[in-house]
């Protein structure tokens, strides 16, 4: 396990609504992110997808891949045992019910990116984790926010409704979208990301490559 100079830039992917794009985006983005340094995991999620994403993965001859924390009951203290061994941390952030949890995970990470589906009730939905993030910053002032699209199809255009929607949430959107890609739904079954699917998952990689782009500070 590689030891890290810093403690890690930590990721919470965080939405209190289920099926926005949480899981996909942390195994990709973990993924993405240990081409280039060492990855800590976090999964905060009781139901614990990540462990058999892992557990699949680890069959794979593949180098790069994040190493999973789940060793505490409590999600909060995988993430401080996490931080000092790796460049990178990423939480998979649990749904609603446990929102105070969530509100600590996010004040002891330096980004929170929120998956949303491309519709605005999804975007209104997404409302009370916003409140969360504003939480946090009371402890954390210095934490990031952005939502990031997910889901998206190529050529539909954002409705005046959405970005009036986005405006009143009053956090940025990253440029980069997310689009819904058979590949993404493939490849966690797989045990994978879409880094390890060669040409099927090049589009893909490339979008959360970009993602790491704008997330990670230069
Ligand atoms: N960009 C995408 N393209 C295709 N399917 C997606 C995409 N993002 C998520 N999904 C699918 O949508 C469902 C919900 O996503 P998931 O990551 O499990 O959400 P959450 O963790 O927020 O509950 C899953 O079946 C997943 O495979
Ligand atoms: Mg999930």
């Amino acid at each position: 396990m590689a030891r890290a100079q810093a403690p890690a830039f930590s990721i919470a992917i965080a939405n209190l609504k289920g099926g926005c794009g949480k899981t996909t985006i942390s195994t990709n983005l973990s993924a993405g992110l240990a081409r280039r340094g060492s990855v800590g995991l976090v999964d905060a999620d009781p139901q614990g997808a990540l462990k058999h994403w892992v557990d699949w993965g680890s069959r794979e001859a593949d180098d790069a891949v994040p190493t999973l924390y789940a060793e505490h009951a409590d999600p909060v203290e995988n993430l401080k045992v996490a931080q000092p061994h790796h460049e990178y941390v990423v939480v998979d952030c649990p749904p609603s019910l446990d929102m105070a949890i969530t509100r600590q995970l996010m004040a002891a990470c330096d980004f929170v990116l929120v998956p949303v589906l491309p519709s605005p009730l999804d975007l209104w939905a997404s409302a009370q984790t916003i409140d969360v993030i504003r939480s946090a910053r009371e402890e954390r002032p210095s934490l990031k926010a952005a939502l990031v699209l997910n889901q998206t199809e190529p050529r539909s255009a954002m409705s005046r409704a959405m970005k009036t929607a986005i405006e009143r949430l009053g956090v940025p959107v990253l440029s980069t979208s997310v689009r819904r890609r058979a590949v993404y739904r493939n490849a966690v079954v797989e045990g994978v990301s879409v880094f390890q699917l060669g040409g099927r998952g090049q589009s893909a990689a490339n979008e959360i490559n970009q993602i790491i782009q704008e997330v990670i500070p230069k």
